[in-house]
């Protein structure tokens, strides 16, 4: 019988992507095409243009996908699209796109949550178990900071989340203090790994909390004030010293990956005395989203799962940030037989 064949679509955000995935998981074609330096003059996303150079690229990346797979939409067993969470007009375009593709070929559709999808990302590492679900899922994205139980790869718990900033958002907006490029995470990141991670003791917010949510802005604003003093400032003409911008950077760093690795910890304790019947679910972790590239941050929670014993997967860094590999989740929903509708529509302000 001929492989069965899933062309994977996303365009949540700034990237236009596109993948082709047999069952078995294997990547037969894929393609990325990101629009860092359309935004990097403004210092962030600008919804507007990127809306429209998805439109520009989603058929040139679908095609480029499709070429390299050696396949021909005729071949597909289903058409994969990313509808929530995002940009209103980014994922209009990945949708049109696959809901057109699907009436055309007659295949059938299926919708995807992208945060089910960066934590699928885990499931793609090379020896992960053949199922790593149930666990306990942490997304740090640019637009996400939330902790789940995942019973399953497409059914999911929210424990908690940001109550103001993600963790990536923090990232980028220091960077963008400190007038690194965007976007700001990568750079910090690099800076910070050269830096002293003690010279400023920045705010861990709610790291006491019992609670699973988060709080990234207070962190900023200390950071504004460590470089600027209080009252508002114009960064871009702020002379700040290279010694300045790497010790600002690793403290930073050093209290955002504190608060995340403190509440995976207890989030892991926690179920683990709710759930003794079910050890696995309390006692693995899986990670992804942009911020789960961060050095400091794999390694600090490698620590934590050899000091606590709970298993941890964090997705590779290719996969970390968006792509459409980590839409091979959709083989669960089409196994499942979760099929969207030719009338579906977008999901943007999906927090959870
Ligand atoms: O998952 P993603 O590509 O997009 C969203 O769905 O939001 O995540 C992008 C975020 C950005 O905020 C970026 O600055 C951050 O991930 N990021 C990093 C690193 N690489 C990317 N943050 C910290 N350290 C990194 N190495
Ligand atoms: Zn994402």
């Amino acid at each position: 019988a001929a492989p069965e064949l899933l062309l994977s679509i996303e365009s949540t955000c700034d990237e236009t992507a596109a993948a082709v995935i047999r069952r078995d998981g294997t990547v037969l074609g894929q393609c990325i095409a990101t629009q860092e330096t359309l935004h990097e003059q403004f210092g962030g996303v600008v919804p507007e243009i990127a809306a429209r150079a998805h439109l520009e690229r989603i058929l040139p990346v679908i095609d480029t996908a499709l070429k390299q797979a050696d396949v021909c939409g005729e071949d597909l067993t289903a058409i994969a699209v990313a509808d929530r969470p995002g940009l209103a007009g980014s994922l209009l375009v990945g949708v049109v796109a696959a809901k057109t593709l699907a009436l055309a070929w007659s295949k059938p559709l299926i919708a995807l949550n992208h945060l089910h999808a960066h934590l699928y990302a885990c499931q793609l590492i090379d020896g992960a178990p053949a199922n790593i679900y149930p666990a306990i899922g942490l997304i740090v994205s640019g637009g996400h900071t939330s902790l789940y139980v995942c019973h399953t790869a497409i059914e999911l718990e929210y424990l908690g989340g940001t109550i103001d900033d993600a963790a990536g958002e923090a990232f980028d907006k220091v960077a963008a203090m400190l007038s690194l490029p965007f976007p700001g995470g990568v750079e910090v990141a690099k800076l910070a790994s050269e830096g002293n991670d003690k010279t400023y003791s920045f705010p861990r917010s709610m790291i006491h909390d019992p609670g699973d949510d988060f709080s990234f802005s207070g962190l900023k604003t200390a950071v504004r004030y460590a470089i600027a003093g209080p009252g508002r400032q114009d960064f871009s003409t702020l002379e700040i010293s290279d010694q300045v911008k790497r010790d600002v950077c690793a403290s930073f760093e050093a209290a955002v990956v504190d608060v995340l690795v403190s509440k995976c910890r207890r989030a892991i304790k926690r179920h683990k005395n709710r759930n003794k019947s079910n050890a696995n679910e309390a006692n693995r972790l899986i990670v992804g989203g942009g911020v789960a590239a961060n050095q400091r941050l794999r390694r600090d929670l490698q620590a934590a799962a050899d000091q606590d014993g709970f298993e941890l997967w964090i997705a590779p860094p290719h996969l970390c940030t968006d792509n459409a590999v980590m839409g091979a989740i959709a083989w669960k929903k089409f196994e499942a037989e979760q099929f969207a509708s030719l009338d579906l529509d977008i999901t943007p302000g999906l927090q959870r």
